[in-house]
């Protein structure tokens, strides 16, 4: 299921980053280009925790800066 239709993103692409440590908020965003005011339309920043979620696998994130 996508997740962000700009970049085309999905669940799965999240998990991944989840099973790479990534984590973070910020670090989700930079790493899916979702920073890039450019081509994004911004809806996706305003569910981060979401997205956080999908990368932990509902834990609580931590090590977060
Ligand atoms: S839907 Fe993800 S930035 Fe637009």
């Amino acid at each position: 299921m996508y997740v962000c239709i700009c970049k085309g993103v999905t669940e799965s692409d999240v998990r991944k980053l989840g099973q790479h440590g990534i984590v973070c908020p910020q670090a989700i965003a930079s790493s899916l280009g979702l920073t890039d005011r450019k081509n994004c339309c911004g809806r996706c920043l305003k569910k981060l925790d979401e997205f956080v979620a999908l990368a932990t696998g509902e834990q609580h994130a931590v090590g977060c800066r």
